[in-house]
């Protein structure tokens, strides 16, 4: 089972997505059935860490994701996943809007999983250090959602 974050940048929402994901799957004991990744739509933070505020952020909560890269959504993604979860709707149009014709991706928005059908994970990069926590309370709700839906899926 492999699952894809994605969102803009992927130097705030994705890049915490895969890390918190990432704990839930190993507290729940799914790490060697479950692969996790993230990426962006764009390119322009490629190779980058992610945002210093989402380190921190993570980091409040026990979470490391200083050692992340970033890098673009490819084609091959969306044969080498079965999960791509992008964070908002605009996300999910790029994505269905790069998707081959044949692929066999699960694609949905994040917040679905946490029981919020249209939700989307707001991009906190303009705005503040709240900004941060309210993401990661999102995240940490889809996650335990995620991680339960893939056991229930057995
Ligand atoms: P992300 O946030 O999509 O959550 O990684 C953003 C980071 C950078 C930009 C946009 C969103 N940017 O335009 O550079």
């Amino acid at each position: 089972m492999k699952v894809l974050f994605v969102c803009l940048g992927n130097i705030c929402r994705s890049p915490s997505a895969e890390g918190v994901f990432r704990r839930a799957v190993e507290q729940a004991g799914l790490a060697l059935r479950i692969t996790v990744d993230s990426c962006g739509i764009g390119d322009w933070h490629a190779g980058n860490p992610p945002d210093e505020r989402a380190q921190a952020a993570a980091r409040r909560r026990g979470i490391d994701i200083s050692g992340l890269r970033a890098r673009q959504l490819r084609r091959e993604d969306f044969y080498a996943f079965d999960y791509i979860l992008p964070m908002d709707y605009g996300n999910l149009r790029d994505i269905r809007a790069m998707a081959p014709d044949a692929h066999g991706a699960h694609i949905e928005l994040f917040l679905a999983f946490a029981g919020i059908p249209q939700g989307e994970v707001p991009d906190p990069y303009y705005g503040g250090e709240q900004g941060f926590e309210e993401v990661l309370d999102m995240i940490e709700a889809a996650s335990q959602g995620l991680v339960e839906h893939i056991q229930a899926a057995g």
